[in-house]
């Protein structure tokens, strides 16, 4: 393994690996991985990965957990990018298709490793806040590692999400507000019930996995990175390590210095990060009554605000709210002609590719990629009376 440390985000304060962690001793903020890339490299070459298994553990030595110890692994990662050639129109637009992962949704990367680190350093029993799919993941891969899962969701989660929770053997419990207060229940309770918390960004390991959603953009794109990305921002954690990775690549020499506009989508009732983006703030100030079906985005306050942020402004890119009548409809234009049944966060995106391209933010010819971070199917309470 190649991990040397941890770092803080923030104040760089170095952690050690080797026993569970969760945010920066000194700070508070989010504690990054810090990989010897240069051993690495030694043996993970942008030449022999297309001889390696497709799961996101073909990027092995940009990951966690020692070289003898097996993942956790259900199968995730090496999803397809799909041209989208009827929706793009003039644009050159890809879908990165993650509705195919295990529990249907890209939670399932940073799940298996995060999970299998939590194992490896001696956790039993894993709780998570989570607006449905990191749940799900959780609670499959928890089962997988015959560890607890506790999970805990806003009441108004989509059924399906709280069903797959307690099919998987989690311990499920509904909360009468937000992911924030759900996250809130857990840190109250945790000590005294002997959980590791699992929050996105509030352990490591989530964003490791959630990276290799970079390595795999450059593979498919032979290495050279699109020009815009569009992200449906919640917590932010893909968006994060998908920065992560572009830059471990440049220090691997396996992309140039060439970055896409990072673009955050949000929902038009729960818009933080557009908000403070276009406020030119550092950080995000809580955004009160969220509202949206989209239950991924409904994070109203993101631990990693100002990374988020930051990385928005180094591409050159930007935030856009969308509202939830628009995700709805662009759904079925999404469906009818690209095939795929997008979750609705996904379909923000596409709802914002519209409008971005009408504000000529975005020009024909460029290359786009959106990432469909997870199936319709789940959600669909929000699609049966339309
Ligand atoms: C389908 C879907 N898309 C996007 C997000 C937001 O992800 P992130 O926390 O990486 O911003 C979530 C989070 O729950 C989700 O379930
Ligand atoms: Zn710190």
């Amino acid at each position: 393994m190649f991990v040397t440390h941890l770092e803080c985000s923030a104040c760089g304060l170095q952690h050690q690996w080797s026993r569970p962690q969760n945010l920066c001793l000194s700070c508070g903020k989010p504690l990054f991985v810090i990989i010897d890339l240069a051993g690495a490299g030694r043996t993970l070459k942008r030449e022999t990965l297309a001889t390696r298994q497709k799961s996101l553990w073909r990027y092995r030595e940009v990951l966690p957990l020692p070289a003898d110890i097996e993942p956790v692994s259900l199968g995730e990662g090496g999803t397809p990018l799909l041209r989208a050639e009827k929706f793009g129109g003039e644009i050159d637009l890809w879908i990165k298709d993650e509705s195919i992962n295990p529990t249907q949704s890209f939670k399932a990367r940073g799940m298996s490793v995060a999970v299998s680190m939590a194992k490896y350093l001696g956790a039993s029993k894993l709780a998570v806040p989570s607006a449905g799919n990191a749940g799900g993941a959780l609670a499959a891969y928890a089962a997988r590692a015959g560890l607890e899962a506790h999970v805990f969701m806003p009441r108004d989660t989509p059924r399906a999400n709280i069903i797959e929770c307690r099919e998987l053997g989690a311990h499920v419990t509904l909360i009468d507000g937000l992911i924030t207060d759900c996250g809130a229940e857990i840190a109250r309770r945790k000590t005294k019930e002997g959980w590791f918390d699992m929050s996105t960004l509030k352990e490591p390991y989530r964003v490791e996995g959630k990276k290799t959603l970079g390595y795999e953009l450059a593979e498919q794109c032979g290495w050279r990175l699109p020009d815009v990305v569009l992200y449906p921002t919640g917590g932010g954690t893909g968006l994060i390590g998908m920065w992560k990775a572009f830059d471990e690549m440049e220090a691997l020499a396996w992309i140039g210095s060439t970055r896409p506009r990072m673009i955050a989508v949000q929902a038009a009732g729960c818009a933080p990060i557009v908000r403070a983006f276009e406020a030119g703030e550092k950080s995000a100030a809580e955004f009160s009554n969220a509202q949206t079906i989209a239950s991924g985005l409904r994070v109203p306050r993101a631990i990693a605000d100002f990374l988020i942020l930051k990385i928005l402004r180094q591409s050159n890119g930007g935030a856009i709210a969308v509202d939830d009548q628009e995700m709805i409809r662009i759904t079925r234009e999404v469906g009818a002609s690209e095939g795929l049944f997008v979750a609705p966060e996904a379909a923000a995106c596409f709802a914002a590719l519209r409008s971005l391209a009408c504000a000529r933010k975005i020009r024909s010819g460029e290359r786009v990629v959106i990432f469909n971070t997870g199936s319709g199917i789940k959600y669909l309470d929000c699609y049966e009376e339309q």
